[in-house]
């Protein structure tokens, strides 16, 4: 952290004594103002729910300028890394800080691909399930339950453990939600394949069968390897601040990501690509495009509860550049696929068009976030709506695996312990239970 020359006075209309506080600039974006010292000489907390102004750690892993709407990845634009790299070297440049050269893919790569399979006994934990349960509420269970299989890799604190879990991790997550797939159609457990991509083998175990393989399309393949690349990071959002939280505690790797699925399953965080199709669908089924006023007109409503699922973000506040690559590569699998003509897919643009020039959204700075345009791909690959948001928690195992390595390797890290505001009852005496 770089001290700045400035630094902010704190004062109080009280007369209690001022207190200076350092600040400190990062390499680029706000500055922050250090508050650790302030109970200590104050008595006094700073309040701030839903963490508006409050950076809860230093990291060098992942930028977003909410403003013009970029996100670097260890410096480099997404959008770069879009088209000019696959998921795997993405995976390396987040948990290493550098994209590989051709040995590094290769030994990464390799690393990767030799641990994709599971337990076998993973396979009868799954049976416990219900065929019909929600894929996160699987995919919960399954991640939190490799702790109970890999007991070489549970130690938070050993730089080695933690690395091998980091694979581990990557490696099987798409086994993991495929087996999730399987079972809630009934259909037996594909095994993974060593030598197609890590994406091309993902769609494999999703939709070959053991009487009949599955060829997967370039187009396709791409397409869900950019899907995968565009959800690997996103900074301090609910899941990763869960995953931080959770693992400062000490606690093994694969219980901490368990953690981050569970905040992930939420409609206001991953689960918005899965509510983004339902509320596409819902249109469609009402009436479609001639739909679209009525609904924009609900969303406005604040009594109506209603919400333009895949619109807004806390942190950009201009077109998320995430959206805008998945845009084109959503052009890219429908036209593949000869869906061009789509009728959800033209709803979509044609709800994004009015929303884009209505006032309400105008005002509040609300543009399309990754999520609209994500599940219509989705979709169209053939990845059934309840499934979008563990492909969401399999691309981003990777950004928070790489966060919780770099807090636990953090010579400053604590454990989270955030204080409150308390406004309850002051302090009372228990009567017993016939005068209550
Ligand atoms: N539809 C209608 N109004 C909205 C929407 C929306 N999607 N998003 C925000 N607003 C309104 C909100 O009601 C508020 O209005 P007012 O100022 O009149 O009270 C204003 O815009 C500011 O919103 P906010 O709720 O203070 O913003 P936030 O930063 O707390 O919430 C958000 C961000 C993403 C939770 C929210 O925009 C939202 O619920 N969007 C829909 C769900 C969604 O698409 N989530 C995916 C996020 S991207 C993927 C990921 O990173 O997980």
């Amino acid at each position: 952290m770089t001290p700045s020359d400035v630094k902010a006075t704190l004062s109080f209309s009280d007369g209690s004594p001022s207190m200076e506080l350092p600040i400190y600039k990062g390499t680029i974006g706000p500055e922050v103002i250090d508050i650790r010292k302030l109970y200590g000489q104050t008595g006094k907390f700073t309040y701030d729910p839903g963490f508006l102004s409050t950076a809860s750690c230093n990291s060098s892993i992942t930028y977003i300028d909410g403003d013009k709407g970029e996100l670097l990845y260890r410096g480099y634009p997404i959008e770069q890394l879009a088209v000019n790299c696959d998921f795997l070297e993405t995976c390396h440049l987040l948990l290493y800080g550098e994209l590989p050269n051709v040995e590094q893919k290769s030994s990464f790569v390799n690393r990767v691909t030799h641990h994709t399979m599971v337990n076998e006994q993973m396979h009868f934990f799954l049976r416990g399930f219900r065929r019909d349960a929600h894929p996160m509420a699987v995919m919960t269970g399954l991640v939190g339950a490799l702790s109970a299989f890999y007991h070489d890799s549970t130690d938070i604190n050993n730089a080695e453990h933690r690395e091998i879990a980091a694979i581990r991790l990557i490696a099987k997550m798409p086994t993991l939600v495929s087996m999730a797939y399987k079972y809630s159609v009934g259909q037996p457990f594909i095994y993974p394949k060593n030598d197609l991509s890590y994406a091309g083998n993902f769609m494999r175990m999703m939709f070959a069968t053991p009487c009949e393989d599955f060829t997967v399309s370039p187009v396709i393949e791409r397409a869900l390897d950019r899907i995968f690349i565009l959800h690997a990071d996103h900074e301090q959002n609910a899941s990763t601040s869960t995953v931080r939280l959770c693992g400062s505690s000490g606690t093994n790797p694969f219980a901490a990501i368990a953690a981050g699925v569970a905040c992930l399953w939420g409609p206001a965080h991953g689960g918005a690509n899965e509510a983004a199709l339902n509320m596409l669908e819902d249109i469609q089924r009402q009436g479609g495009v001639e739909k679209i006023g009525e609904f924009i007109g609900k969303v406005k409503d604040k009594n109506s509860g209603i919400k333009l699922m895949g619109f807004g973000h806390r942190v950009y506040k201009n077109y998320d550049p995430r959206a805008k690559l998945m845009r084109e590569t959503c052009h890219e699998v429908l036209n593949e696929l000869g869906l061009h003509n789509d009728p959800l897919f033209k709803l979509a643009m044609a709800l994004e068009k009015i929303a884009l020039e209505d006032d309400y959204f105008v005002a509040r700075k609300l543009y399309p976030n990754v999520d609209f345009y994500s599940g219509i791909v989705q979709r169209a690959i053939g990845i059934p709506v309840s499934l979008f948001t563990a492909i969401f928690a399999l691309a981003r195992t990777v950004g928070w695996i790489a966060q919780l390595n770099e807090m636990i390797a953090d010579p400053e890290y604590k454990i989270g312990r955030p204080r409150q505001l308390f406004s309850g009852a002051a302090p009372r005496t228990v009567k017993p239970i016939g005068e209550r």
